[in-house]
């Protein structure tokens, strides 16, 4: 019998976190490689922000804290619910944990039994399926299209849902598309979850503030008020105020999935980081304006990236309303040969050719979900990704 858990041979290690490390270890080796595959603003912390975590550690504020949270920090996210989202969350409703991850974790964790299925639309964020798994839910997919801007429609959500359908996960604007729901495309899907009054909503928001072209960002219980008993709406300060190693992600909801939760996070890691919170209270209620220049720095890189893509024979680039990510097709490149003799197979073999013969790393499609495609993160230099786009184009024009 293995030592290892049987749960764990369901689900695979996270390929983006593989990616970057193998880029790493190619880096420390000597070769000259331009990692677009992380997952995280290229920015730092805003001063004011780790002014306050020097000061929660200088005031004390080291000990550990109520395991959901601090009521500061939960008082600081209900006046973000109510401003932002028009969204009434008591204290009681909210909670903390380390990072957006450990809260979607916590979410499944609490309410799935085996059987219960989680409807996910693909291209999707690498974890939700890995983590349903690890809950015990069987993840069902509903597969969008490049055409439709990588959005589901209500007849992909109608016909992936059935009786045993506990949540639907939405993520706008998501990872890895960077796509974003308008109001109306929202209301399509709400409508179909009024018509089923069993299934849940986990909205994961994280990307809410990262949005270009006047994009405006709406979440479900706001669309339909009527889904707010059923909703848990998750969102952190990781992307938007460039805090990802700071691990502090929230959500509001109903009670007693929020006192559930508490009580998996009492038994798992006690409380979020006492410092972490702190800063994240500054986040959330001192000064905005770094969002707004961070987001016209991505807006200019988003525009860079795709022009710079398009013009490659072969790949076809839309423009995403948000996030930091793009994800082409590599339809016209399928069945072609590299300069290093690799043939183009699917994504994973385009992926690996150019990481090998380039030194550029982006991820696979087939790891979200959606093939053929790969995901580019530009949260990184200008200069960096004109060269990527470079050696991209360079790489697409040997092939043969
Ligand atoms: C869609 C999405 N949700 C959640 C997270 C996790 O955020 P956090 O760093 O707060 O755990 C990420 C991080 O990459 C993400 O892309």
């Amino acid at each position: 019998m293995s030592f290892l858990s049987a749960t764990l041979s369901r689900v695979k290690p996270s390929p983006t976190i593989a990616i970057s490390a193998r880029a790493r270890e190619m880096k420390a080796a000597g070769h000259d490689v331009i990692a677009l595959s992380a997952g995280e603003p290229d920015f730092d912390t805003p001063d004011n922000i780790k002014v306050a975590a020097k000061a929660a550690i200088d005031a004390g504020q080291t000990k550990y804290t109520d395991p959901d949270g601090t009521p500061e920090l939960k008082s600081a996210i209900s006046a973000k619910f109510q401003r932002e989202n028009e969204l009434d969350y008591s204290e009681a409703q909210i909670s903390i944990g380390t990072g957006g991850k450990q809260i979607l974790y916590n979410g499944l964790m609490a309410t799935l039994n085996p059987g219960d299925e989680v409807v996910i639309p693909a291209p999707y964020w690498v974890s939700y399926p890995d983590m349903v798994l690890l809950a015990g839910g069987t993840p069902v997919i509903a597969t969008t299209t490049l055409e439709s801007g990588f959005k589901l429609s209500a007849e992909q959500l109608e016909a992936a849902i059935t009786p045993r359908t506990k949540w639907i996960i939405f993520n706008s604007p998501g990872n890895p598309s960077g796509a974003g729901y308008s109001w109306e495309e929202l209301k399509a899907l709400t409508d179909v979850l009024m018509r089923h009054p069993h299934v849940w909503v986990m909205t994961d928001d994280m990307y809410e503030h990262l949005a270009y072209d006047g994009f405006e960002f709406c979440t479900p219980a706001q669309v339909e008020p009527a889904l707010y008993e059923r909703t848990l709406t998750i969102n952190g300060v990781s992307k938007a105020h460039a805090m990802t190693g700071w691990r502090i992600g929230y959500a509001g909801g109903p009670e007693p999935l929020i006192a559930a939760m508490r009580k998996i996070q009492s038994q798992s890691t006690s409380c979020p980081c006492t410092i972490s919170q702190w800063a994240a209270v500054e986040a959330l209620e001192g000064p905005q304006d770094h969002i707004i220049a961070n987001n016209a720095v991505f807006k200019r890189r988003r525009d860079l990236v795709v022009s710079r893509l398009n013009a490659i024979t072969g790949i076809t680039c839309p423009t995403p309303e948000g996030a930091f990510y793009v994800y082409p097709s590599i339809a016209g490149l399928i069945g072609r040969t590299s300069a290093g003799g690799t043939k183009i197979t699917d994504d994973e073999a385009f992926a690996t050719a150019l990481l090998d013969e380039t030194g550029v790393a982006v991820v696979f499609g087939a790891a979200f979900g959606l093939s053929p495609n790969f995901r580019i993160s530009y949260a990184t230099a200008d200069a960096a990704l004109e060269a990527a786009c470079a050696r991209i184009q360079t790489f697409c024009n040997n092939l043969t």
